[in-house]
């Protein structure tokens, strides 16, 4: 059951489907206090016992309760424990203690703080700063239950191709056809499967949206079209500002059909990105959205397949005004005497410059018609950005899917495409955070999402690329990527790389599997990763466990997160099997009783565990999505009860995808044998 509280004038956010009349009587459960500010506070008592799970994208453990969050879409290089949020929005909690069971939604596009037990471990505090917001509670009997609702409530969740299942390399660096090239040849020939290839910022003139060095890149249809005789797709970059520079046609069309955020005189808000000064399209008109999704044209039209799209919170690294305040403020240290507390401010003035409040204050949107300070609705920037590229997508590819994942996000954006974790870095408490975050994102029905493996910042270590690839194989987009200037991180720099190869072999043969698992999470309106909560909600230690992960319906994972480690222990909250990975075709299968379990794990052996009547189907496996075989597989799994595993197949690319078409059943036969093979 879900129920809609309105409180104030809520603007729109496009994050609901399902329209709710509001209810005339107060809210229940929460204490509501309106502030002399006009914010609204809701409080609520936690039970000792009281798990907190949602908000997507943020730091820290699965459980939130304990520390205090913020939604506010941020360009955040470093993510540290202290971040209070990170790209994305999602402002969903689910209450879970053993006498309540409740969700809670806020349809708020500002600012809101989440002080959930910071303050006071008893109490949750949660601000929205305009009070002006839908609350939405959903009560459901389980936990499964709340996630389907709030499907419900904000639609099916984006499904991508089948082959961005396949491995993705990216590096922020790569400047032409010849470099990409390499890329691929270096994987082919070692025979480390690939699908796709990230076209970061260096492919495009002057970093200029939607241009492509022709030096470089002389005919981008014909090498598209040669490197997808080799199965690898090219996956471009699209930023959110557009270079002020007269002459090149988007700025021309958008300066000429006004569609570019304006200040209070009604002039271009300007500011610096990659390019320089840019301007930045007032995504949340329905006009510019078909301005700007038609933009894509000539690249899909060159044969590219699938984008990211990027700096969309909006980055901004200075405006014009912020630099002029800057420069003023170093004046008045220059004239009026510099000591050691001077230059820190000045310091601080500088970096301050970056994504400043005042610059979010400058600007302003037409929401129906009417101007809307950005501060007001900031955190739609970047879902708006989405929603305008996959609203093209759908005008250009109606039949087939395309890929697309974003940096910044909103609800409401996980219908139109998937998300990236953002810039980590290659740090082992990196890696575990990745694996923290990803049951959240799916609550909050991001399912298509993974981070940068081998960490986006920082020199990554082979040790750690290897475990975050062990990670890796089992998140929707399985991507390599790294920042300019640091180590170089594909994998065959690496002196493992065959122990790199054979991990990522293992996604191969597993991905007819994980894509059946994606497109029923997708279809039923469930989720792909889960909280062991969610499938053992009356075991306490299985509700607590933070450091392993529910995925689909059959399987459970437990990467290692420690640099040196042998092994790591986990705990089975029922019996299953263990299949010990160490390639696609060299696996241990070890039946293990519900409990706690010391793994071993060297270095290039990573576990799944299968939870006993269920079973997973492993292919022969392959170096390409396209080429896999998806009719044959050895069955694993401890079968002593007769059933059947529901495999989902289609052409991989469908825009109407049906379950019932595509589910084929596959029989569970009691036998002793761990593996057994099947034709389908
Ligand atoms: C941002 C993105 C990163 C990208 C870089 C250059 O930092 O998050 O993925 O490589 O910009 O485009």
């Amino acid at each position: 059951m879900i129920r809609k509280y309105t409180f104030g004038t809520p603007l729109p956010t496009d994050a609901i489907v399902q329209s709710l009349p509001a209810e005339k009587s107060p809210l229940p459960y929460f204490s509501a206090h309106t502030g002399e500010d006009g914010s609204l506070t809701l409080s609520l008592s936690l039970h000792p016992e009281e798990v907190i799970f949602g908000l997507g994208q943020a730091v820290r453990g699965m459980d939130k309760r304990g520390h205090r969050y913020e939604s506010w879409n941020s360009d955040v290089f470093n993510h540290t424990e202290e971040r209070p949020s990170l790209y994305g929005s999602h402002n969903l909690l689910v209450f879970f203690s053993p006498e309540r069971l409740l969700g809670l939604y806020l349809d708020d596009p500002g600012r809101i703080t989440w002080d959930l037990g910071y303050g006071n471990r008893s109490e949750a505090v949660i601000t929205s700063a305009s009070g002006n917001v839908d609350v939405y509670l959903i009560e459901e009997d389980t936990l499964p239950g709340i996630a389907r609702s709030f499907r419900k409530l904000t639609g099916r969740s984006y499904m991508p191709p089948r082959w961005a299942f396949g491995y993705i390399q990216s590096r922020w660096g790569y400047a032409s056809e010849q470099e990409i090239r390499t890329v691929a040849e270096e994987h082919r020939k070692r025979h480390i499967p690939l699908d796709g290839i990230c076209l970061d910022i260096d492919y495009m003139v002057d970093f200029k949206n939607f241009t492509w060095k022709p030096d470089a890149f002389p005919d981008l249809k014909k090498f598209q079209g040669e490197m997808k005789e080799d199965h690898i797709r090219l996956v471009p970059i699209i930023d959110a500002g557009i270079k002020v520079e007269e002459g090149y046609t988007p700025y021309d069309t958008g300066k000429a059909g006004d569609f570019f955020c304006k200040k209070e005189d009604g002039s271009d808000f300007v500011a610096a990105v990659w390019p320089g000064r840019c301007c930045f399209p007032d995504f949340l008109r329905e006009d510019v959205r078909r301005w700007f999704g038609d933009l894509y044209l000539p690249l899909l039209e060159a044969g590219i397949e699938g984008f990211w799209n990027d700096m969309n919170e909006p980055a901004l690294f200075y405006s014009d005004e912020g630099l002029a305040d800057a420069f003023a403020a170093a004046d008045r240290i220059r004239s009026g005497g510099v000591d050691y507390e001077s230059t820190w401010w000045l310091k601080d003035v500088f970096n301050g410059m970056a994504n400043s409040m005042d610059d979010y204050r400058r600007f302003y949107h037409l929401v129906d018609g009417k101007p809307v300070r950005h501060d007001l609705v900031h955190n739609l920037y970047g879902a708006g950005m989405t929603r305008a590229t996959a609203e093209g997508f759908r005008r250009f590819s109606p039949d087939k899917r395309l890929l697309l994942f974003s940096r910044s996000s909103f609800v409401g954006a996980h219908r139109n495409g998937g998300i990236w974790q953002g810039d980590n870095f290659s740090w082992w408490s990196h890696l575990k955070m990745a694996l923290q975050m990803l049951p959240g994102l799916n609550l909050c029905g991001f399912l298509f999402t993974g981070c940068d493996l081998g960490g986006f910042g920082c020199n990554v270590t082979e040790d750690l690329l290897e475990r975050f690839l062990q990670l890796g194989v089992f998140t929707p987009l399985m991507r390599n990527h790294s920042a300019l200037h640091t180590r170089d991180q594909e994998i065959y720099r690496f002196s493992i790389w065959e122990t790199m190869r054979d991990t990522v072999s293992v996604r191969y043969a597993l991905l007819p599997y994980l894509y059946s698992e994606f497109m029923k999470a997708a279809l039923r309106d469930e989720m792909y990763f889960h909280p062991l909560a969610f499938d053992y909600p009356a075991d306490r230690r299985a509700v607590h466990t933070q450091d392993q992960l529910m995925l689909g319906g059959d399987c459970m994972i437990a990467p290692v997160c420690e640099q040196n480690a042998a092994g790591r222990y986990v705990y089975l909250p029922e019996d299953m099997l263990l299949i010990r990975f160490r390639s696609a075709k060299d696996y241990d299968l070890v039946p293990l009783e519900k409990g706690d379990h010391w793994i071993d794990l060297a270095l290039g052996e990573f576990p799944l565990f299968v939870k006993k009547n269920h079973a997973v189907p492993l292919c022969p496996g392959g170096e390409s999505s396209e080429l896999l075989d998806d009719t044959r597989f050895a069955l694993l799994g401890i079968i002593e009860q007769e059933g059947a595993y529901e495999l989902y197949r289609d052409d991989g690319e469908t825009s109407s995808p049906d379950l019932e078409s595509g589910l084929t059943r596959i029989a569970l036969v009691p036998d002793q044998s761990l593996t057994r093979k099947v034709n389908v």
